[in-house]
């Protein structure tokens, strides 16, 4: 018996070693990063002023937090005792200086780096210096990191990503940690307990719909991420997301298909990072960006990833079971032309079987609200009405009255 509870705590005490750290993520992260549109040319000044843009823009107040610096913020080498440093060029100040900027601001600091050898873009990676890079991350007070999967050669992605979870865990600071190994290894089957959000793609392209071949890799756009993993819904929920990668919104895409990838994005309980540049962002963009009633959506507590309805007239109906027995639904406009919606509720069964959840539309009535107008619309006693423009969305939230 005795043996048995010393086993027992041994066990627990070993588990309770290795698991993430709880409870940083429980809605989708919100923030900015460098990449989509900065690649690994980042630099001081640059993060500073959007961090003062969080601040300018309202985008703090919205909810946005996370500052995640991306590849390209190191030195090409480690240091003497094989420390990562930060390029002394373009962050004079180090990564500690910095943080504490972003930080006064009442903002969050991430970087990145990789689990390979090297980063995709030829940086250091941390294969091999998991404890250590941890140890350094805690001490400049980074808050997030995301770990890549270039030239991870043999690697096992499970392990890997273990190792860099329980190397976070031991330097002893809260961090979010960001899976990003594209969906090869499938991580919604193994990362729920090692990451809090994990890339289900490839690296995203600011087009509607599009596959962009670079060789041996292609980038997507908006519909075909949206498209590619339509059945791991279930895998998503509080402190554990599908991440379909830094969003486009405002990189060159019409308003219209920015909107529509907002309000997606926050249908599919997508973590909401920004990718564009802040400091000439439209007033248009930051409209769609920092649209409150859409990024509830999102940020519903009950964390459940929406699904696809179905397709009518080449309008995409896209449904999301939301706290207090509310729904979000989206409809998108698929065509180059614009429809005429005419959504007849009494003929449409509407639930999620996986959650259990129905709407009751033909013994209650339940009000409807405009999330990008901010209107309310006439009730579900009669059809839903709507002109949508070429790639518009319809973004609604139903609530029994
Ligand atoms: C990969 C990732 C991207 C970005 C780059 C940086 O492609 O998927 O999101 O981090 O590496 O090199």
């Amino acid at each position: 018996m005795k043996k048995l509870s010393l086993l027992c705590f041994l066990l627990l005490t070993t588990l309770g070693h290795s698991q993430k750290f709880e409870g940083l993520a429980e809605t989708p992260p919100m923030g900015w990063n460098s990449w989509n549109t900065f690649g690994t040319d980042i630099n001081e000044t640059l993060v500073k002023n959007i961090a003062d843009k969080f601040i300018d823009l309202g985008l703090k107040d919205a909810g946005y937090d996370y500052i995640v610096l991306d590849d390209g913020w190191m030195a090409k080498e480690r240091d003497a005792n094989g420390n990562l440093i930060a390029d002394p060029i373009k962050f004079p100040g180090g990564m500690k200086a910095l943080a504490d900027y972003i930080h006064a601001k009442g903002l969050k600091f991430g970087l990145y780096n990789c689990a390979g050898s090297k980063t995709c873009a030829g940086y250091p990676g941390s294969r091999g210096y998991e404890y250590q890079d941890a140890r350094s991350y805690a001490s400049w007070e980074v808050d997030y990191l995301k770990y890549d999967w270039c030239n991870t050669e043999k690697l096992n992605a499970e392990g890997a990503y273990i190792t860099m979870r329980d190397a976070l865990k031991k330097a002893g600071r809260p961090m979010v940690f960001s899976i990003c190994e594209w969906g090869d290894n499938e991580p919604w089957k193994w990362a729920k307990d090692v990451g809090h959000l994990w890339r289900v793609s490839g690296d995203i392209i600011n087009c509607w719909d599009c596959e962009v071949g670079h060789g041996s890799w292609s980038s997507f756009g908006v519909w075909n991420i949206i498209n590619m993993r339509k059945n791991i819904r279930s895998a998503a929920g509080p402190d554990h997301w599908n991440d379909l990668d830094m969003m486009e919104v405002g990189n060159g895409m019409t308003d219209a298909e920015d909107r529509s990838h907002f309000a997606m994005w926050s249908m599919l309980v997508s973590p909401l990072i920004m990718g564009n540049d802040l400091r000439t962002a439209s007033p248009e963009t930051i409209k769609t960006l920092t649209n409150q009633e859409v990024i509830s959506v999102n940020q519903d507590k009950l964390g459940i990833q929406g699904f696809r309805f179905s397709n009518e007239n080449n309008v995409e109906i896209w449904i999301k079971p939301l706290e207090n027995d509310a729904w979000a639904m989206t409809f998108v406009n698929m065509n180059d032309k614009l429809v005429n919606l005419d959504f007849d509720w009494m003929k449409h069964d509407i639930g999620d079987d996986v959650n259990g959840k129905r709407m009751d539309l033909h013994n209650s009535i339940y009000n409807i609200r405009d999330l990008s107008s901010h209107t309310n619309l006439e009730d579900t006693s009669r059809n839903l009405k709507a002109n949508l423009g070429i790639h518009e969305v319809l973004m609604v939230k139903l609530q029994k009255k």
